[in-house]
C-alpha cells in the first residue's frame, strides 16, 4: 500500500522534477561575494577579498584562474568585456575584445575550407592586457599577487569536479579535436577518461602565468611569450604576428546606459552588441505593463519575443566595431524604442523577413563564461569573457600552454549572406585588419539611486543577450527574488530563425500553445549560465545566486 502510494507520489512529481530549471544556490553576506561557474575559482576570488583587495582585484584573480579551472572558456588566449562600478561614480566598462589579425582578409572564411578550428581562426588575444587595464586603473593589491594563485593552480595542479571532467572527455573523444598539442596537455596520462576527484596539472600553463606575474601583462604581447605564439602561428600557417600582439591595445569605454522603470541599467558598448539591444529592448518593454500582464502571461512573452526580434534586427543591421562603423545614436533613444514598440501587433507574430527588407536574404554550447563581484565597500565587477567555442579553436599553443580562441568566426564570415537560417553578411561586422568582432557579451550592471542592486551576465553567444534581458525584467519589473531570477526558464528570439525558444515549453504548456496561436514557433533549448548578484537596496545585504544548470558556487566573507 505505501509502495503504491509512493510509486503514485513519485509518478505525479516526474513531470515537475523532469522539467523545472535547476534551483540556484545562493550565499547571502554583509561583506564581498564572488559568484562563477568554477568553484575553485570562486575561492581564489574570495581569499583576494579577505587579504584586503577590492572587487576589482577579485575579478582579475578570478579570471586568471578560471583560465586554469574552466579551459572551456576562461582563458588568456582570449577577450571579453568588464564592467566596474565604482562607489558614488558612473561604471564604465573596460573592453578587451580581440582584435582582427593585419593579414586578415574578409573573405577569410568565405569558401567554407578555413574553419573555425583553424589557426587563423584566432583573434589577437585581449584578455591579459584587459585585466592589467582593469587592474592598472581601479585595482589595490600588487598585479603580483593576483596572477600568482592561478600559477599555482595550475603549476600543482587542481581537483577536476565532475562537470569538468564530463566537458574534458568530450572534448577529447570528439573527432575534431586534433591539435596534438591540446591532447597531450588536456588528455588524462595513460589515455582514460577523466573522473572527478582527478588532479589536472598544466605545467606550460602554470610558466607563462608565473612570466605575466613577475613581468607585467606585457610579456604576453612582447616578451618571450610573444615568440611562442608568433612560431605556432608560423608552423600552422596562422596569421597572428608579432607586430599584431604588439599592437593591441584594451580600452576604457563609456557604458550604454538605459533607464528602465527607476532603474540605471548600464552594459558594454560596441563593439559589444549587448548595451544596445538591452537598452533597446527595455526601451520598447517600457511601453507595456508586464507586470500587471503578470510574468507568464502570453502577452508579456509575446513582447519580449517581439521587442527582440527588433533588437536583433537593428543589430545585423548596424552593429560593429564602432572604430570602423558608425552606430547611429537613436538605436538606444525612448523616441527610437516607441516608434519601434508602435509596430507591434499585439494579436499577431510580426515575420522578421518583414522587418528588414532591405537586407537581401538567402534563404549553441556554453563556451563562455560569466562572474560577477561585490566587494564590503560596493564597488561592483561583472565580467564575461571567451574563446568563443568551448575550448576556442581547441589548439594549444606550444610551449606556452594556453588555449586560443576562434573569435575570428564572429565576424560576418560570409560577406552579403544573410540567410533565414541566421547567417548575418551585413557590412558592419565584415573582416578588416586590426578590427574587433562583434560580440553578444552582455555583463550588466543595475543601479538604484546610484548604488548596483543587480550584477549579472551570461554565456551563450547570441542567446547572452536575451539571458540577460530576461534576469534583467525578472528582477525590476517583477520583483523575483535572485535565486528565481536565476532560475526561471528563459526565452530567446533572434531575428532568424524565425523562431523562439524557450526553456518552459514542458512546464508551461498553456503558455506555448497560446504563443503558437499568435503565430510564434516555438522550440525548447537549455539557455545561459547566469552568475549573479543582487544586493538590498534597504540593508545593504548581498546575494550571490550560483546558476546551477552548469555548475558554479557563490561564496561569501
Ligand atoms: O562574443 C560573443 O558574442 C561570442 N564569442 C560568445 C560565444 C559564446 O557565448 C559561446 N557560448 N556560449
Amino acid at each position: 500500500m505505501i509502495r503504491a502510494a509512493l510509486l503514485l507520489a513519485l509518478l505525479l512529481l516526474q513531470p515537475l522534477t523532469a522539467t523545472a530549471q535547476p534551483k540556484a544556490e545562493t550565499v547571502t553576506s554583509k561583506g564581498g561575494v564572488v559568484v562563477c561557474v568554477s568553484p575553485p575559482a570562486a575561492d581564489v576570488g574570495l581569499k583576494v577579498l579577505k587579504a584586503g583587495g577590492n572587487a576589482v582585484d577579485a575579478a582579475v584573480a578570478t579570471a586568471f584562474a578560471m583560465a586554469v579551472t574552466w579551459p572551456e572558456a576562461g582563458n588568456i588566449g582570449g577577450g571579453g568585456f568588464m564592467m566596474i562600478a565604482p562607489a558614488g561614480k558612473d561604471p564604465t566598462c573596460i573592453e578587451y575584445r580581440e582584435t582582427s589579425p593585419v593579414a586578415a582578409k574578409p573573405d577569410l572564411f568565405a569558401d567554407g575550407k578555413v574553419t573555425w578550428l583553424n589557426h587563423k581562426a584566432a583573434g589577437v588575444p585581449g584578455t591579459v592586457r584587459g585585466l592589467a587595464l582593469a587592474h592598472k586603473k581601479y585595482g589595490k593589491l600588487e598585479w603580483k599577487t593576483l596572477v600568482l594563485p592561478a600559477a599555482e593552480l595550475a603549476e600543482n595542479g587542481f581537483t577536476v569536479n565532475a562537470v569538468l571532467a564530463g566537458g574534458l572527455n568530450k572534448v577529447l573523444a570528439d573527432a575534431k579535436t586534433t591539435n596534438a598539442e591540446f591532447k597531450r596537455v588536456y588528455g588524462k596520462p595513460g589515455g582514460e577518461k577523466w573522473r572527478g576527484g582527478d588532479k589536472l596539472v598544466l605545467k606550460d600553463l602554470g610558466h607563462t602565468l608565473r612570466v605575466i606575474a613577475e613581468k607585467g601583462a606585457d610579456a604576453f604581447y612582447t616578451g618571450e611569450l610573444a615568440d611562442l605564439l608568433e612560431k605556432e602561428m608560423k608552423a600552422e600557417g596562422g596569421l597572428i604576428t608579432k607586430a599584431d600582439l604588439e599592437a593591441y591595445k584594451a580600452n576604457e569605454r563609456k557604458p550604454i546606459h538605459a533607464t528602465f522603470r527607476g532603474f540605471d541599467v548600464y552594459g558594454p558598448p560596441p563593439p559589444s552588441s549587448g548595451g544596445v539591444a538591452i537598452a533597446e529592448m527595455l526601451n520598447i518593454l517600457e511601453n507595456f505593463d508586464l507586470k500587471k500582464q503578470g510574468r507568464w502571461a502570453p502577452e508579456t512573452s509575446h513582447l519580449m519575443i517581439e521587442a527582440m526580434k527588433r533588437a536583433y534586427t537593428d543589430r545585423a543591421r548596424h552593429l560593429g566595431d564602432p572604430d570602423f562603423t558608425k552606430i547611429p545614436a537613436e538605436l538606444t533613444t525612448k523616441d527610437y524604442a516607441k516608434k519601434l514598440a508602435a509596430t507591434i501587433d499585439l494579436q499577431k507574430a510580426t515575420p522578421s523577413a518583414e522587418l528588414a527588407p532591405e537586407i537581401p536574404l538567402d534563404k549553441q554550447s556554453d563556451s563562455t563564461t560569466h562572474f560577477s563581484v561585490v566587494d564590503k565597500d560596493g564597488l561592483a565587477v561583472s565580467n564575461t569573457y571567451t574563446l568563443e567555442n568551448s575550448y576556442g579553436n581547441r589548439v594549444v599553443v606550444h610551449g606556452a600552454g594556453y588555449i586560443l580562441n576562434n573569435e575570428m568566426t564572429d565576424f560576418n564570415t560570409r560577406p552579403g549572406f544573410t540567410s533565414t537560417k541566421g547567417d548575418i553578411g551585413t557590412k558592419p561586422n565584415q573582416i578588416a585588419p586590426g578590427k574587433r568582432m562583434l560580440s553578444s557579451m552582455t555583463p550588466v550592471i543595475v543601479l538604484k539611486d546610484g548604488k548596483p542592486v543587480l550584477i549579472t551576465g551570461s554565456p551563450g553567444g547570441r542567446t547572452i543577450i536575451n539571458t540577460v534581458l530576461c534576469i534583467v525584467l525578472n528582477v525590476t519589473e517583477f520583483g523575483m527574488p535572485i535565486d528565481e531570477a536565476v532560475s526561471a526558464p528563459r526565452l530567446h528570439h533572434q531575428w532568424f530563425p524565425d523562431a523562439a525558444r524557450f526553456e518552459g515549453v514542458k512546464s508551461h504548456p498553456e503558455l506555448v500553445t497560446k504563443l503558437k496561436a499568435l503565430g510564434h514557433t516555438i522550440t525548447e533549448a537549455r539557455q545561459g549560465d547566469g552568475h549573479s548578484i543582487w544586493i538590498d537596496p534597504k540593508t545593504g545585504l548581498r546575494t550571490g545566486a550560483a546558476d546551477k544548470r552548469l555548475d558554479g558556487k557563490a561564496v561569501g566573507e
